[in-house]
């Protein structure tokens, strides 16, 4: 039987849906799947030249990949016999994003490594605003029937890239300099006192360790990867995240009702789509072509 290892960084558990959608459908084609999600301290993934295939998944930031999920995945000795895909979530469409593994995929060439595919999926935004209920629909759906398109293209080792120009390394690498940012904004993070109930849940759950308890006070160190995570999750939304305050998101998604809740019809995008959101209309007409390719329902 197949293996097929999934190394996953997810700041606020899109990229980590996508990777579970992956594995059901790698399990329904009876391979064996397991997800290793990245979080500090960093563990050693156990018998790592046993798995066949190795899925990489990350959420883009500003344009690339996320420091963490790089410097992780590259100090790991994968071996030239094994096929690497890699999937990625974002919350928009830009063509500013086709270029977010230029980096990854070059080093990873340079080792002579087999690089199958790069799929781009969309979920909701974490940052910015937060998405209509029916549009979060649509993006699951999408996404859903794209992870069963990405295992069939995998499995009939289909080569896919996502093309891009000179111009979008030059943003990308530009934009590199958020990783500074980041850690600078990290620092200005804080709790507000009142609304905090002590639940611990960001310190918990931090995938890099950077919050902690000094005295009754929460404090921030300076390795904030701008996950969103603690922001997202904090149940009284008591968390300052500093002058990108005003683009947080709180609250996760729930994709589970949503996606139950009969009065979405998740055609939110549709062929009427006008003003910001045509990018999208083209992304989805773009994804319904290859559905109705391979004979896949959405
Ligand atoms: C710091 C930061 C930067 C982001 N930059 C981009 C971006 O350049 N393009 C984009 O489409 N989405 C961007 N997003 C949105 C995320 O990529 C998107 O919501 C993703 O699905 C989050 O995945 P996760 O839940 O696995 O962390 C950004 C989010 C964060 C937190
Ligand atoms: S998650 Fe929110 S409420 Fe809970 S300890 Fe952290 S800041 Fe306080
Ligand atoms: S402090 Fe918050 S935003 Fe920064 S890495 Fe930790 S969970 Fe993510």
């Amino acid at each position: 039987m197949k293996k097929v290892l999934l190394i996953i960084f997810s700041g606020t558990k899109n990229t980590l849906k996508v990777g579970e959608m992956l594995k059901e459908n790698f399990e329904s084609n009876s391979l064996e799947v397991k997800i290793f999600e990245i979080t500090k301290p960093y563990t050693k993934i156990e018998n790592l030249d046993s798995y066949d295939l190795i899925g990489l998944g990350y959420p883009i930031y500003a344009f690339n990949t996320p420091k963490i999920f790089l410097d992780y995945v590259l100090s790991l000795n994968f071996n030239i016999k094994q096929t690497i895909f890699i999937f990625k979530t974002s919350g928009e469409p830009l063509f500013l994003n086709n270029s977010s593994s230029h980096y990854l995929i070059k080093k990873l060439k340079k080792k002579n490594l087999n690089i199958l595919s790069e799929t781009q999926f969309l979920m909701p935004y974490n940052i910015i605003y937060r998405y209509k209920d029916n549009l979060v629909k649509q993006m699951y759906l999408y996404s859903q029937a794209l992870a069963k398109l990405l295992v069939k293209n995998i499995l009939e080792n289909k080569y896919q890239f996502i093309k891009y120009s000179l111009f979008n390394i030059f943003i990308s690498n530009l934009l590199k300099v958020h990783n500074i940012g980041g850690k600078i904004n990290g620092r200005l993070y804080h709790v507000k006192k009142k609304k905090c109930i002590k639940c611990n849940i960001c310190i918990n759950n931090c995938p890099v360790n950077n919050i902690y308890l000094k005295g009754e006070k929460i404090k921030f160190s300076g390795d904030c990867t701008m996950c969103m995570r603690c922001s997202m999750y904090c149940p009284t939304n008591a968390i300052n995240i500093g002058i990108i305050n005003l683009f947080k998101v709180n609250k996760p998604y729930k994709f589970n009702l949503i996606i139950k809740n009969k009065d979405l019809d998740g055609k939110f995008i549709n062929k009427n789509t006008k003003g910001y959101f045509k990018l999208f209309r083209k992304y989805y007409q773009n994804l319904d072509q290859q559905f109705k390719d391979a004979n896949i329902e959405c």
